[in-house]
This record gives C-alpha cells, sequence and structure tokens, in this order.
C-alpha cells in the first residue's frame, strides 16, 4: 500500500523451521494494511564482517543497509545461544556499525523463549549503542518455544495474533510520535 509504514523484520536464526522466523512471518500476515512488514532474507549470505572489506561494500551488505534506511522501524527476533545473540545477528549488526542505518531508528525485540533473558540484554546493549531507540511497550514476550504452533498457528490463535497485532499498533505509535517530535525539534525557533 503506498504511504504504508515500512517495517523490516530480521530472524536472527537461520534455521529452515525457526521459530522465530515463524514469529515474524505471522507478524507481517498480521499486518493492517497500512503497515508492510518485509522479511530480510539475506542474513545467512552476509559475508563474516571484516572492516578491510567495508570499502568494497559487498552487494548483500549494500542491499541489506538499504534496506534498513528505507524501513520506518525494525523488528528483531533472535534466539538465544549460549547466553548471547547468534553470530548470525550480531554478524549482521556488525556491518551496520559504520553507518547511518540504526540511527534513530525504532526497534522492537520480539522474544520467542522466556529462557532467552541474556540474548535480549546483550541484543539491546547492542543497538542502542548503535543509537537505536528500543519501544519497550513493542518488546514483547511471545513464548512459542516448544508449542509447534508454526507460523500459521500463529496467525490463527486468537491470543497470540491479537497480542502481535497490538505490538505492531504500539510500534507504529511510536514511530509517529518520534516523527512528530522531530517535526517540532526542526520547526522550534
Ligand atoms: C547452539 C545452541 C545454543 C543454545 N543456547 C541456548 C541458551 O543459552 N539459552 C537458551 O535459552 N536457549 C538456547 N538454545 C535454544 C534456542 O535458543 C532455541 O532452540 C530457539 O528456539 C531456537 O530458535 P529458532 O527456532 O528460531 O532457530 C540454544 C540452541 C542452540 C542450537
Amino acid at each position: 500500500m503506498a504511504g504504508a509504514m515500512k517495517i523490516l523484520a530480521i530472524s536472527g536464526s537461520l534455521r529452515a523451521t525457526s521459530n522465530n522466523t515463524a514469529l515474524l512471518r505471522a507478524v507481517a500476515r498480521l499486518a493492517p494494511a497500512d503497515i508492510d512488514v518485509e522479511l530480510f532474507g539475506d542474513l545467512g549470505n552476509l559475508p563474516l564482517f571484516n572492516p578491510d572489506m567495508e570499502v568494497a561494500d559487498p552487494p548483500v551488505v549494500a542491499r541489506f543497509r538499504a534496506q534498513l534506511l528505507a524501513a520506518d522501524a525494525v523488528l528483531i527476533a533472535s534466539p538465544e545461544y549460549a547466553h548471547g545473540i547468534t553470530g548470525a545477528m550480531k554478524n549482521a549488526l556488525d556491518w551496520m556499525v559504520g553507518c547511518e542505518a540504526f540511527v534513530n531508528k525504532p526497534v522492537a525485540l520480539l522474544n520467542a523463549s522466556p529462557r532467552a533473558v541474556h540474548a535480549q540484554a546483550s541484543l539491546k546493549e547492542t543497538i542502542t549503542v548503535m543509537s537505536a531507540l528500543v519501544v519497550e511497550e513493542a518488546s514483547i514476550s511471545v513464548p512459542i518455544l516448544g508449542s509447534r504452533l508454526g507460523e500459521e498457528g500463529m496467525v490463527s490463535h486468537p491470543d497470540i495474533s491479537r497480542v502481535l497485532r497490538e505490538m505492531l499498533l504500539a510500534l507504529s505509535l511510536a514511530f509517529t510520535r518520534l516523527r512528530l517530535e522531530s517535526a517540532e525539534l526542526r520547526v522550534a525557533p
């Protein structure tokens, strides 16, 4: 839809049957017509971050940066591996440290497992230091680990679908509020 709010969704898992990816796919299907949720599909194709390669700007990295810059907000769901975020997720974020992609970007962190407290804290710390704005009211825990619900099950589950729609609403309200605040700052004498 023209003029729709654009959200880029990033799953930190490369597994084909990932709970986190299924969660983000369900969010995309539940989004109202004025919110467009696109799943970033190249996390596993990003080369391992090497500052020496930044000048060359590999095409997949350039696409990732362009998609982030074009997004009004970002939604991240990452599993916890050994009390941290996944290597794939951290690698993707490291590529974006040297650019403005996350600066003042509203970001919601979805947690698919009640046990994944270390990864959530670490992810929050990393994107905050990259100047992203974590939207607390949209950063919710949806404990689907072990539920075998899958994308379809989440979309049709009355409570989960409601919580996910409310999360999107909270993220879009935060985006609108931030946009108004920055417009007010621009016109202030
Ligand atoms: C290598 C590895 C390490 C893990 N370490 C943790 C951990 O420290 N804490 C935790 O709660 N879960 C841990 N898990 C479980 C995953 O976080 C969990 O299975 C998650 O649902 C995987 O997400 P996905 O379905 O999106 O791939 C680990 C799984 C793997 C494969």
